[in-house]
């Protein structure tokens, strides 16, 4: 996601604040920009793409030079990479400099309101109107401005802030996403994460939600929302500077996978307002007269994205009685598609760069399709090249194995499938609004799976030296067998594979032999039965079982697999969500195990730009 780091002290900030956003470079971004205040003014340099166009830049700009700047690296997410929508943001006086990371959620409608109040916008982002906002409400007093700020805006945010009219300050405040004020001596920081200011200091004080800090040279202040000045605990950090990139992991993977309650928030809370799937701040266009005449449904993807394809084929045609194809896109060019206007191309991706999606979906425009992009990185080609695009808001992957997309993928599916059935009113209210109502619990659901992480890894203990493993589940649940197969083998190298629970019989049982590991996935409560059949056949020829259901099944579970895993209970529809996180978890450790490289395993790219 994206770095702020701040500084203000004796030094000279552009080179300290350039060397800070070079260490928050791990986090990934696509673009990066400084504000330094001169004494007389606030200077600003900012490029698209890496740190060193950004120096290039600053080079011929001498006059930056100052003891107070902001610095950031921004990952694109309302408003794509672009020098004008990279931070820092300026408000349209260029009296409040602004750097933040995450996703103001109701910036449009403060948008529309200055908009209307004759204020000028520059930017795509949401963090301008923290700018704008601040130029309205600053009358000298900065700590009620900043409070007036706090009260207006929802959702998440880390701010760093620098006025033209206070050269002897620097203001921070944050909400559900990480800040820190870094203590120094004669000089003071701030930042998104240690690791851009420990090679400075390791004191730091971390700032809870909607407290003010108010960071000077020699002293620091920090209030509560009331305007009262609050003690803060200094901690000494005593970490190394790489440990520190992964946030204590020992691999970006495993930091992935732990972050996914919060990349889940991020996808699903700024899109349900008043207990409604909204699309609003996708700008989403189809209109009810168009998702009226969609006859056909079509998905595209490749890999792990086609896998939530599969699991999509089912939610969509189960909610919408739509006819929905998934098809993998590097086939789906040479198979004389049947697509037309009255089709909807789902296209999947993470990196919205996949040659084969792309290709794909240029194929399924030209026979006339409206395509409709999911997609992780902002401004991506495929992005751009869909007629919609909902981003899922994930924050940069950097293991090659997806996971937090892969769930933000499945995320944005419930959404877009109960959003539709509203609209087409092919689905009762109450059925709706409690799918809202998990879709919301989504992310503690997940965070009670990840807290199986010890158990999952003391299971992966036994089966990390298999040579073959196969994965069988039924209608969603083979879905993400698909993908729990796909992640143990791309990075232990373990030969799996997975098959729907009835099929296995037609052939590939002949493979069961004695201590023959089969993963078998049971979490659809009305498909119990017939697994418990399937796990019997296998079982029959010698297989060892590991078992992946919820706590109700407890008692049968453990009567008839060798290992259980449970995870807990949410509509059916969205079980998927909670299987996926174990056998993620369970592919990561047995690929620890055998000493695998984990973050990049061999013959794969995380961005495959090639058909
Ligand atoms: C597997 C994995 C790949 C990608 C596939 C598509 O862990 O990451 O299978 O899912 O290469 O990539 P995107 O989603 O970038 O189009």
């Amino acid at each position: 996601m994206c770095g702020i780091i701040g500084y203000i002290g004796y030094d000279n900030a552009t080179p300290l604040l350039i060397e800070g956003l070079k260490k928050l470079e791990y986090r990934g971004y696509d673009s990066a920009g400084v504000a330094v205040h001169t004494g007389n003014s606030l200077e600003v340099a900012k490029a698209k793409g890496k740190l060193y166009a950004l120096s290039e830049k600053l080079q011929k700009i001498p006059q930056l030079v100052g003891n107070l700047g902001i610095a950031h690296t921004r990952w694109a997410t309302h408003g794509e990479p672009s020098e004008q929508n990279s931070h820092p943001i300026l408000s349209m006086s260029g009296r409040f400099a602004v750097v933040h990371n995450g996703i103001i959620e109701n910036y449009i409608s403060i948008k529309e309101e200055l908009l209307k109040k004759g204020i000028k916008f520059l930017s795509d982002t949401d963090t301008e109107v923290v700018a704008q906002l601040l130029d309205i409400y600053y009358d000298g007093d900065i700590l009620s401005a900043v409070i007036k700020v706090i009260n207006k805006i929802e959702g998440s945010y880390a701010l760093g802030i620098t006025c033209a009219e206070r050269p002897d300050e620097l203001i921070a405040l944050k909400k559900a996403s990480p800040l820190i004020v870094g203590v120094g001596e004669g000089e003071n920081f701030i930042a998104s994460d240690a690791t851009a200011i420990v090679h400075r200091t390791k004191d730091i004080i971390r700032l809870e939600d909607e407290e003010v800090a108010i960071v000077k040279a020699d002293s620091i202040k920090i209030y509560n929302k009331n305007k009262k000045e609050i003690s803060k605990e200094i901690v000494h950090i005593d970490w190394d500077v790489a440990a520190a990139e992964k946030s204590g992991h020992e691999h970006f993977m495993i930091k992935e996978i732990m972050e996914q309650p919060k990349a889940i928030v991020n996808t699903i809370r700024p899109r349900i307002k008043d207990g409604k799937i909204v699309f609003e701040q996708d700008g989403f266009n189809l209109s009810l007269d168009d998702l009226k005449n969609i006859n056909k449904i079509c998905i595209l993807a490749c890999g792990s994205a086609y896998h939530v394809g599969c699991v999509a084929k089912y939610i969509f045609e189960k909610t919408l009685r739509t006819p929905v194809e998934v098809e993998v896109a590097s086939e789906f060019r040479y198979m004389k598609p049947i697509v037309d206007g009255n089709t909807l191309v789902v296209a999947i991706s993470q990196s919205g760069e996949t040659a084969d999606t792309l290709a794909a979906i240029k194929e399924a425009k030209d026979l006339g399709a409206r395509v409709l992009s999911i997609v992780n990185v902002v401004g991506s080609s495929i992005a751009t090249c869909s007629d919609n695009v909902i981003y899922t808001w994930a924050g940069p992957e950097i293991a090659v194995a997806t996971t937090k997309a892969y769930s933000t993928q499945l995320c944005v599916i419930y959404m877009l499938a109960n959003y539709m059935a509203e609209k087409l009113s092919r689905i009762n209210s109450d059925l709706y609004s409690s799918y809202v109502d998990n879709l919301l619990n989504l992310p503690s659901k997940v965070e009670e799976v990840l807290k199986n992480q010890e158990s999952i890894k003391a299971l992966a203990k036994n089966f990390y030296d298999c040579k073959n493993v196969f994965f069988i589940g039924r209608n969603t649940d083979y879905s993400v067998s698909l993908e729990g197969s796909l992640k143990l083998k791309e990075i232990s190298y373990i030969h799996s594979e997975a098959y729907p629970a009835g099929e296995l019989k037609h052939g590939t049982i002949s493979l069961i032999e004695k201590g023959t590991l089969v993963v078998a996935l049971a979490t659809n409560d009305a498909l119990f039965d017939k697994m418990i059949s399937n796990i019997k056949e296998v079982k029959a020829r010698g297989a060892t079982v590991l078992l992946l259901t919820t706590e109700k099944h407890r008692a049968e579970a453990e009567s008839v697999s060798d290992y259980c895993i449970y995870i807990p209970k949410i509509s059916d529809m969205m079980m998927p969500s909670l299987a996926v996180v174990p056998l993620q978890l369970f592919a990561y450790y047995i690929a620890y195990l055998k000493g695998c490289d984990i973050d990049k395993p061999r013959n794969l790219a995380k961005s495959v730009t090639v058909e």
